[in-house]
């Protein structure tokens, strides 16, 4: 290679690695022998066009084994806040990797746990300060919500078990944060008759929805352990935003009626909003907090639900039976630990933040042209958060096929077009991600 000439881009170097993979165009023998073997999430498989066989990825993009590249405007479920492999995040993973794996969060502790528990701490607002590991955002919301429950049957109430939530909201596929979620939702309804019943309202925003909120309190406060709410934003529900003043009349309501309040920042935590947290831009502390996510700047799974000291005082006895009973076996797991402890230095070294407000100004002006055109509902950009609301979509994954073609990975969902980049995405390939959206939404409207 001569001085002058670009070093391999590594994705390359590990292709070759893998003699399995066969560029261009052919499919490659490992994904002719697994696809039957696999069971793809939310998707009929019967219908649903065959998943594209990624090899690599690398800042925001996401390499195919016909060495095409896509430009990722997703983030992976909104996970990869910092890009795909950061070298920061890999070499704290490398590093853990070596040294300790897995340890049992059970009679052991270990430095990458503590040390990401405190600075989780210092970093949420007001003394939302115990931590509390699991691996997955929905059982970070399962683990809030037995909290809740337990907090008031350690205070001696044994009949609050059911919350308060929003329709429009997402918490999760378990068993427990389905039964939190947006009723009307697929999934809620097929489950129908095996969830518990929780009480489901709209989001008081207006005269009409105040009211009836109010009247669910009057009704019903005395069942619930608390209200349930993803904070700004809700996420899978369709990116529907909301005021901060809904944020701090819930806050109001919940100490009227001496409610827990519990945000789920699992989609709205690390800077996606605009700010570290969506709750600091309603000032408002919530008695329980969940994140994940991009926790781990979207290297691995791990999620936390982090509570208020007063919440943490109802578990403190000398009754071993108020200890709260959840314990997942990769609780904690330490590289998983230090890839967050990687993450939490990068947003503190790089300019996170400032990146997120130029991603949003972008967002802003490049999808502004969707907004005159026909069968477009509304175009709403809140942070790092670009979405363009359509009528209707016929076939989403038509739409979806259609970015690809464009050399774009943007997965619409229900009747949006929604865009969550890395922060780190170069000006360049947001600006062919709002391109491309607006191209395809204009032949779509002609
Ligand atoms: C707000 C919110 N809560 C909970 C979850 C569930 O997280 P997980 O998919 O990690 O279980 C999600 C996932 O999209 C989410 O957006």
């Amino acid at each position: 290679m001569g001085k002058m000439d670009a070093p391999e881009p590594e994705w390359k170097h590990r292709m070759a690695a893998n003699p399995t993979n066969r560029p261009p165009g052919e499919a490659p023998d490992w994904y002719r022998a697994g696809l039957d073997h696999i069971w793809r999430p939310y998707a009929q498989m019967k219908s649903a066009r065959p998943p594209l066989p990624a090899v690599a990825t690398l800042g925001s993009r996401i390499v195919l084994t016909d060495g095409r590249e896509l430009i990722d405007g997703i983030a992976s479920w909104w996970t990869a806040c910092h890009g795909y492999n950061h070298p920061h995040i890999r070499a704290a993973v490398e590093y853990q990797l070596a040294v300790m794996p897995h340890v049992m969060f059970g009679g052991l502790a270990h430095e990458p746990a503590l040390t990401l528990a405190r600075r989780l701490a210092e970093l949420l607002p007001g003394d939302l300060e115990r931590v509390f590991f699991s691996e997955s955002g929905s059982v970070a919301v399962e683990v809030a919500m037995k909290m809740a429950v337990q907090f008031w049957i350690n205070r001696g109430v044994s009949n609050r078990t059911k919350f308060l939530a929003f329709t429009g909201g997402y918490h999760g596929d378990t068993t427990g944060a389905m039964a939190v979620c947006d009723p009307g939702e697929g999934m809620h309804r097929l489950f129908h008759d095996l969830l518990p019943r929780h009480h489901i309202v709209d989001l008081p925003w207006d005269e009409a929805s105040i009211a009836a909120f109010e009247c669910c309190l009057e009704d019903h406060a005395q069942e619930l352990a608390g209200i349930v709410v993803e904070p700004l934003v809700q996420g899978a529900g369709g990116m529907r935003f909301h005021d901060a003043a809904v944020l701090r009349r819930l806050r109001e309501a919940a100490d009227r009626h001496g409610l827990l309040l519990i945000f789920d920042e699992i989609f709205t935590g690390f800077g996606r909003t605009g700010t570290m947290f969506a709750c600091e831009q309603a000032s408002v502390v919530p008695d329980i907090i969940t994140l994940g996510k991009a926790l781990t700047g979207g290297t691995l799974p791990l999620a936390a639900t982090v509570a208020r000291r007063h919440v943490f005082d109802a578990f403190w006895s000398d009754d071993p039976a108020h200890a709260l009973m959840h314990g997942p076996t990769y609780m904690a797991n330490p590289i998983a630990c230090s890839a967050a402890n990687a993450s939490l230095d990068l947003f503190e070294r790089e300019p996170r933040l400032r990146q997120v407000a130029v991603i949003s100004q972008a967002l802003r002006d490049g999808l502004a042209p969707c907004r005159t055109l026909s069968g477009v509902k509304d175009v709403r950009v809140l942070g790092a958060i670009g979405v363009v609301e359509l009528e209707r979509i016929d076939d989403v994954e038509g739409l979806r096929a259609r970015f690809v073609e464009e050399g774009m990975f943007i997965r619409p969902l229900g009747n949006i077009v929604y865009l969550t980049p890395a922060f780190t995405i170069g000006a360049d390939d947001l600006a062919a991600l709002t391109s491309a959206i607006v191209r395809v939404v204009t032949a779509r409207s002609s």
